[in-house]
């Protein structure tokens, strides 16, 4: 019977709040109210498919972020993953050592200019100073030995190699598929 009582002062002070609105609209207001209610807590409760079909929710990313960041040698294969999409934390790898480059997710994250590197190795396309997907070597293909590079473009890189080293954590190494 409180719960009556309350609902119904409520009932009240939300008319008397609301004076343009014609009495007759409230219960209208009051079930629209009601499905978009519904409709946030469903929201909440099953957040959103990612575009890659996979399901993150606030207290998942949480626990991607506090997650220790530990030296781990990758693969080709299981690099990938760290793409800042499948992954929350985006790695990249530059002449075999693998950094963590979280912190400059605005490059390298999703929709970021430098996206294709995420969860790559990017020594090529950093020597070569090109973003294209051809600079990426296929992740079931052997790491690029960097071989055919010439004296220029082993510079780039190297300057490469010594930015990356003074601005990321060095979180692992690239090593072939086991
Ligand atoms: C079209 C010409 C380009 C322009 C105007 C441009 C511009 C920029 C700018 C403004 C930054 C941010 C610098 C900073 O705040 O530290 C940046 C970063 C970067 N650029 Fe470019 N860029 C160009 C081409 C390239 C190409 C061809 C590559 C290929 C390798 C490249 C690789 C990178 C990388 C890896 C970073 C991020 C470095 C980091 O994480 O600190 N850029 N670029």
């Amino acid at each position: 019977m409180v719960y009556l009582k309350a609902f119904q002062n409520h009932y009240n002070s939300v008319i008397a709040l609301a004076p343009g609105v014609d009495a007759r609209y409230i219960p209208y207001l009051n079930a629209s109210l009601g499905i978009l209610s519904v409709y946030l807590v469903y929201r909440i409760i099953f957040p959103p498919a990612r575009p890659n079909g996979q399901v993150i929710n606030a207290q998942q990313q949480a626990k991607q972020k506090s997650q220790p960041l530990v030296y781990t040698k990758f693969t080709p294969t299981t690099l990938q993953p760290f793409n800042g999409v499948i992954e929350e934390r985006v790695l990249m790898a530059v002449k075999g050592k693998v950094y963590d480059v979280s912190a400059g997710k605005t490059f390298y994250g999703p929709g970021g200019p430098y996206s294709n590197f995420a969860g790559r190795d990017a020594s090529r396309g950093l020597a070569k100073g090109s973003f294209d997907e051809d600079m990426l070597t296929p992740i079931d293909m052997r790491i690029d030995t960097l071989e055919d590079l010439n004296e220029e473009e082993i510079q780039a890189l190297n300057d490469w190699e010594q930015h990356f080293a003074g601005k990321y954590l060095r979180c692992g190494e690239l090593v072939e598929e086991l």
